[in-house]
């Protein structure tokens, strides 16, 4: 069976091939990899191919899923756990196989939220570049000591609880807020309304996913609604922040640091080298502006363990897949 991996990067592909030899899977799947992003005019790529392999960015709406069945493509495999970016209706009616990538290290992209929490609260990103040019100066480096402080989680699932467990290991006070709370957290930390955890959290984390529900869940009443001078993590999805309403609270200083692993509009940026170019996105070269914020590209899932996590169950969804056996991570329209 051949394989078109889409947005695939070297280490998609080492990674991979990795998983393949050590399942022997050598002589069952092909993969043929393609640097491009998958959209409608690179689903032609899939010509031949029986399956699809693909990633954040990736484009799935119904007519690139039309096009990915009439060039004979029979299954989705996401190497990812979001599957916001897939029309999940529209595969369902065209009978397509979905599976993600549930949970991969879910420490991966909570020791990510820690290290933009720490960086930006002690100015470590500042600091490394003062020293390597000889300046020793201490003025605008002042943090905040963390423990004692209240940090919100919100969505306390896989990722959310890992980094609840961080910060409550940190000595901070944790609060959740989830429409399934669960007993581990509630061993941890505190559930409360979304209103409560915001008016009281000094650092807010996001880590529910992006829904037409959570779709801008920060936006400027609930910014209005957080504690002045806080702290805004997203490791999620870019969609659960209104970009233009966090640069308001930033410019009236209601918003004190803000870092972010993911943004709205970062499928025409992020994986990808634009240093050369002219970007010409108004809001993301605003944020990057103010020196109270942090921007990683969506590398907070990016360490070997969790690689090497993705590649296995990709493959053993797409052994499902090939079997006709039940896949526990097979994602269907609600
Ligand atoms: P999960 O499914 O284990 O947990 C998500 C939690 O959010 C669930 O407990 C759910 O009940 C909760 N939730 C749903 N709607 C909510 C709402 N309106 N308010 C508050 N909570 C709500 O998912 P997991 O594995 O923890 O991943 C969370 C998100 O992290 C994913 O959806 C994905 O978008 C993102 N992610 C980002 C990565 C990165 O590299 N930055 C890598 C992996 C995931």
């Amino acid at each position: 069976m051949k394989i078109a991996v889409f947005s695939a990067r070297p280490y998609d592909q080492q990674f991979l091939d990795e998983a393949s030899q050590r399942r022997g899977a050598g002589q069952l799947f092909e993969f043929l990899y393609f640097d491009a992003a998958l959209d409608l005019h690179t689903a032609a790529l899939a010509q031949d191919c029986e399956a699809v392999c693909v990633f954040v960015n990736d484009r799935l709406d119904a007519p690139v899923l039309q096009a990915l069945q009439v060039l004979g493509v029979r299954a989705v495999l996401l190497r990812c756990a979001g599957f916001n970016n897939v029309d999940l209706a529209a595969a369902g009616q065209r009978g397509l196989f979905v599976a993600r990538v549930p949970a991969y290290s879910p420490e991966a992209v909570a020791e990510h939220a820690l290290a933009l929490v720490m960086t930006l609260n002690r100015r470590t990103h500042r600091a490394y570049n003062r020293v390597r040019e000889g300046n020793f100066m201490l003025d605008g480096l002042l943090g905040r000591t963390l423990h004692g402080k209240t940090v919100g989680i919100v969505g306390t699932g896989q990722i959310g609880l890992a980094t609840a467990r961080i910060f409550n290991g940190m000595g901070c006070t944790v609060l959740g807020h989830d429409p399934y709370p669960s007993a581990a957290f509630a061993a941890i930390g505190t559930s409360v309304a979304l209103d409560e955890l915001l008016a009281r959290s000094d650092v807010v984390s996001l880590h529910c996913p992006l829904t037409p529900e959570t779709h801008y869940l920060i936006d400027d009443a609930s910014l209005a609604g957080m504690k002045p001078g806080a702290m805004l993590v997203n490791t999620s999805r870019g969609g659960l922040v209104d970009t233009h309403a966090v640069i308001r609270a930033l410019k009236s200083r209601r918003l004190g640091h803000l870092a972010i692993d993911v943004y709205e509009q970062e499928s025409g940026l992020f994986f990808q080298d634009r240093s050369g170019d002219i970007i010409d996105d108004d809001a993301f070269q605003r944020l990057m502006t103010f020196p109270n914020v942090l921007v990683t590209g969506h590398q907070g899932f990016f360490t070997v363990e969790a690689l090497q996590e993705i590649s296995e169950i990709t493959l053993r969804n797409l052994a499902d897949f090939a079997t006709g056996a039940a896949c526990p991570n097979q994602v269907l329209a609600a």
